[in-house]
């Protein structure tokens, strides 16, 4: 009886392990599929068997439930996931000191004419630069002094230095201004984004979270 006892409960161990199992292969199935936001996946228990063995003269009932899992998957979003060469800008509509506020991917940035040569200046005198709009600090739109060269956040008054490639001179962020990479076409006078050198204010993938496609040629 004793051995007949040991058989059997191995047999039962087999059993409840099987079943744990299951069920963990298909928590597995549901964790794994809620770790990607565009699938939905759908539970439905569907199965429920009924396995007896006989010990002696009793009888053990070990029931299991097996979840049916289905998933469907949601077409892509379109986003862009680079930067795209656009233009923001026409030399002639430039003047020094007179910054010209217009967008990029869905940000709004500046560019401006310092009226010296400046880090990352293009055009006839190196000396048109463009720059993300917000501050580093907290976001806030920024403010562009012709006297001192440098965008001002009227916020937490941070500086940065519009002829040095946006180089925090005073204030918060610790860090410089994102700047837009230009291209000139010296043929026509266009200026051109082709990105940023650096994450823009509250994104962690500047070009993949833009907003809205580019509105000039390409
Ligand atoms: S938001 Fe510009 S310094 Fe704080």
């Amino acid at each position: 009886m004793s051995k007949d006892k040991g058989v059997d409960s191995n047999r039962r161990a087999v059993i409840i392990g099987g079943a744990a199992a299951i069920a963990g292969i298909a928590a597995g199935i549901v964790i794994g599929g809620n770790a990607f936001p565009r699938t939905t996946v759908e539970e439905k228990p569907i199965t429920s068997s009924i396995v007896k063995e006989e010990i002696g003269t009793s009888t053990t009932t070990v029931t299991q439930t097996v979840t049916s899992t289905t998933s469907t998957t949601a077409p892509p979003v379109s986003v862009p996931v680079a930067y795209v060469r656009q233009k923001v800008a026409n030399y002639s509509q430039l003047q020094v000191g007179t910054p010209i506020t217009t967008n990029y991917m869905g940000y709004t940035v500046y560019i401006v004419r310092t009226g010296v040569p400046s880090v990352g200046g293009v055009g006839p005198n190196g000396d048109v630069v463009g720059y993300s709009a917000y501050c580093a600090h907290m976001g806030y739109i920024l403010e562009y002094d012709p006297n001192t060269r440098c965008m001002l956040c009227p916020q937490h008054f941070s500086q940065y230095d519009a002829t040095a490639g946006g180089m925090q001179v005073v204030g918060h962020p610790n860090q410089f201004l994102p700047q837009l990479i230009l291209e000139y076409d010296e043929s026509t006078g266009d200026i051109y984004a082709v990105g940023f050198n650096r994450l823009v204010y509250g994104t962690y993938n500047t070009a993949a979270q833009a907003s809205s496609s580019p509105m000039g040629e390409s």
